[in-house]
């Protein structure tokens, strides 16, 4: 098992983004707006700032956006020089990467968040690397994937960011089994990926950050078929699994996932409330709804 540093991720950007149309009609899910960025600005920058150097899109058809969002837009950035308007071109820059630090593959058919993780094997070679799936927004103190690189550089193999969700929801996921549970992170002993209701082995659920090993790829290219007749990431970890050891870690942090259209707006207005910018701004425009609420509330 490979012990070099995680310096690369993958981020699947090819999904359609269905729970959110019609939005992502013509925008990528990926580039819809929290507050005042793309969700794909959070996690990029998330990665960033748990040290990641090199990024992996594997996209698809009608996302020729995402590329176009980290590269130059020389009009753009004309006139905003001839403007003075330095403080937004800086952060525009600040987010472009350095000349081939970023990558995209094309996954031609929709078989899966497997199929799609296997289509970066190329790139990614002979090193652990993380998986971030784009939709899920996490906010936290110490960036999710900087805990999930931290808990692998402890306990090494393989690390599966998770989170608990009520027990009526786990069917919707995948879901790990743990051998005992003391703390945030924990040997696993198996995972399933939705299980049927009623049957899952727990309550936490796989929530979109991974730390994983190369040989993931070699059982990635068996391309045997799980739920939904989708190649499944699941079901090859739980195979890599016989053989390497994988932890689930709790993180401490609180996940929106922007692939859902209520997700989307909880965190665009918690994420406004926490703005060091627009913050109070948010608080003004979005207190009256509330009161409004209240008085709407029948009297006891
Ligand atoms: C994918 C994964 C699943 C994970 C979920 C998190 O499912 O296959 O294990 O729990 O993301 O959002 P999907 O949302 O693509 O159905």
């Amino acid at each position: 098992m490979s012990l070099k540093r995680v310096r690369k991720a993958v981020v699947p950007v090819a999904g359609l983004g269905t729970r959110v149309l019609p939005g992502t009609k013509v925008v990528p899910k990926e580039l819809l707006n929290v507050v005042d960025r793309p969700i794909l600005s959070y996690v990029v920058a998330e990665a960033k700032a748990a040290g990641i150097e090199h990024f992996v899109f594997v996209t698809g058809r009608n996302k020729g956006a995402i590329e176009d969002y980290f590269d130059h837009q020389l009009e753009l950035e004309a006139q905003l020089t001839a403007k003075g308007k330095t403080a937004i071109l800086d952060e525009l820059l600040s987010e472009l990467p350095q000349a081939g630090q970023m990558s995209f593959v094309r996954q031609m058919q929709p078989h899966g968040l497997g199929h799609a993780v296997w289509c970066a094997r190329d790139i990614i070679g002979d090193e652990p690397f993380a998986v971030l799936l784009p939709d899920m927004v996490m906010d936290a103190d110490v960036p999710a994937l900087k805990q999930a690189i931290d808990a692998q550089a402890s306990v090494g193999g393989n690390i599966i960011v998770v989170e608990p969700v009520p027990h009526d929801q786990t069917h919707q996921y995948g879901v790990v089994a743990l051998e005992t549970q003391s703390g945030r992170l924990n040997k696993m002993t198996g995972m399933v990926e939705k299980p049927a209701k009623g049957t899952a082995p727990s309550n936490l659920i796989v929530s979109g950050r991974y730390i994983l090993q190369p040989e993931i790829f070699e059982l990635l290219a068996s391309q045997e078929r799980g739920a939904g007749g989708e190649i499944q990431l699941t079901d090859a970890m739980a195979r890599l699994m016989t053989t390497q050891s994988f932890h689930a870690l709790e993180y401490d942090g609180v996940t929106y996932d922007c692939g859902d259209k209520i997700g989307l707006l909880r965190a665009n207005v918690a994420l406004a409330l926490k703005h060091p910018q627009l913050g109070a701004a948010a608080r003004d425009a979005l207190t009256p709804f509330f009161a409004q609420e209240r008085t709407a509330e029948p009297a006891e």
